[in-house]
């Protein structure tokens, strides 16, 4: 029976176009959205941009620029980024969007019970968009490891969300896998982290923040740009102005690891607050270093996506950064390691095999097969696991298995002595290879439909141009 499935993404900050590393969470959740829709299940996929906080007003007034345009414009570099991946959602949500504000507002009143005013003061950093604990200041000597900038020292009034009211009931939604967080060390790191977890500062004031969503009947407060972030998943929904049943709690949100803290605590606190379920998996992903590196403007070595994108089209792309990106570990991009995968694994691997095989079924006349995708239970079960790259692992496995038997069963000397035997062994060459196409369809679509039309029309004809040319 077809499911309802919703997935949702991280909204990345609009203080500058994507780098490499947004691509992470737009291509796990394509190929799980293309996994589902395999299995006749309907997907919702939500993507969208974060445009609020003092971060961003301050980078639109270095451009010279108006707040709104500059969000507008860089929104839509998101949005082209997304289509260039071969990225398909359903729903984008920007949270400068009028409903999604009208929402928030709501959201914040429903909240109201386990909300109240204190004063405050303590260290902030601004690109995190977060308080820090005494310790953690000590620990980093007052400076932001991600940022490489000073914490802030602030002093004032704030609205709190009551994250006592709900740390019981976080806990054992998270030990007992209700709400599950993955991979299993990051869990067992939430559960630590939650421990220590103080009620959370949801609104700035006014004067120190104004570009937000305004606090409902407080004038002189504007929200928390995190409280008006994770909001996101459930207003592009219509929450709390439609019914969202039909696609809450999500069965998969997808973030990196430096904010799975936000979905791991905050926002199981507003769901419980608001009386929804909580998501069902909390997938967090490592990040994309160069040469071992975080990418970082002043170290000058972050690497353009469009430049990547461009050297060897989107195949290459979504083959390197869903394989040999560990879906749950840090991966590193350089250029001989995305030259040395191209070459040797896409194009010879996967695309002289298919040239290879095409040459082949032309000459001893092996016509298209008729293809019945079958169950693979191994592979099922790295993809139920949501271990997406361990799945590509083996899905290549399989191309060079099929390259071995070609090597071993010789097709062209078998057509010599026995051509009925040669054609069989090509007909089941070509199974074997449709089986692989079919598996490879989250991965890689375009590929995969290439090599499926290939192989199940009429003639088999080599393709003109190789899959992979080299250059
Ligand atoms: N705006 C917040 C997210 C709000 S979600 C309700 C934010 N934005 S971000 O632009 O900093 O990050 C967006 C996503 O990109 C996050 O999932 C983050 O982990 C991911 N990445 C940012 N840099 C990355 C790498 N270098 N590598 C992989 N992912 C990285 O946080």
């Amino acid at each position: 029976m077809s499911k309802n499935i919703y997935l949702t993404t991280a909204i990345p900050y609009v203080n500058g176009a994507p780098h490499i590393g947004h691509a992470c969470d737009y291509l796990l959740a394509d190929v799980y959205a293309r996994y589902q829709q395999q299995k006749g299940n309907t997907v919702r996929f939500q993507a969208g941009t974060d445009e609020h906080g003092n971060k961003i007003f301050k980078k639109a007034t270095e451009n010279g620029q108006k707040v709104e345009e500059y969000v507008a414009e860089n929104s839509k570099k998101f949005q082209d980024f997304i289509k260039k991946l071969g990225v398909e959602y359903t729903d984008f949500i920007r949270t400068t969007d009028k409903d999604h504000e009208s929402r928030v507002q709501k959201i914040w009143q429903k909240l109201e019970s386990h909300i109240y005013k204190d004063s405050y003061e303590g260290w902030y950093c601004e690109g995190c968009e977060r308080f820090v604990t005494q310790n953690e200041y000590d620990e980093n000597q007052g400076i932001c490891p991600d940022h490489q900038k000073p914490y802030e020292r602030l002093e004032e009034e704030n609205y709190y969300l009551r994250i006592s009211d709900f740390k019981d009931r976080i806990k054992t939604a998270i030990e007992k896998d209700e709400l599950k967080i993955l991979p299993e060390f990051r869990k067992k790191e939430m559960l630590r982290l939650l421990e220590d977890t103080p009620d959370v500062s949801i609104s700035r004031p006014k004067k120190q923040l104004s570009w937000g969503v305004a606090v409902p009947g407080d004038e002189t407060q504007v929200m928390y740009v995190w409280m008006d972030a994770l909001s996101n998943y459930i207003t592009v929904l219509g929450y709390p102005d439609k019914d969202i049943s039909d696609f809450w709690p999500a069965d998969l949100q997808i973030v990196g690891k430096d904010i799975l803290r936000f979905h791991s605590i905050i926002w199981p606190a507003m769901l419980l607050g608001l009386g929804l379920p909580l998501p069902k998996v909390l997938l967090s992903h490592g990040f994309v270093l160069t040469n071992g590196a975080k990418m970082s403007k002043s170290l000058g070595n972050v690497v353009d996506p469009l430049e990547v994108l461009d050297k060897y089209g989107l195949p290459a792309f979504r083959y390197y950064f869903l394989r040999h990106a560990d879906t749950f570990a840090d991966a590193d991009f350089t250029w001989e390691k995305y030259d040395a995968a191209y070459n040797n694994e896409l194009a010879n691997d996967l695309g002289n095999l298919v040239q290879r095989l095409a040459t082949l079924c032309k000459k001893n006349q092996v016509k298209g097969l008729k293809y019945q995708p079958a169950s693979d239970p191994i592979y099922e079960k790295y993809m139920d696991e949501l271990y997406f790259s361990k799945a590509f692992d083996y899905i290549w496995e399989k191309v060079q298995a099929i390259n071995k038997r070609i090597d071993e069963e010789r097709p062209w000397e078998l057509a010599k002595q026995d051509p009925e035997r040669a054609v069989a062994v090509l007909k089941s060459l070509v199974e074997d290879l449709l089986e692989v196409a079919n598996l490879l369809v989250p991965f890689l679509p375009d590929v995969a439909a290439k090599i499926q039309t290939l192989f199940t029309a009429g003639e088999i004809l080599p393709p003109e141009t190789p899959l992979f040319p080299k250059n």
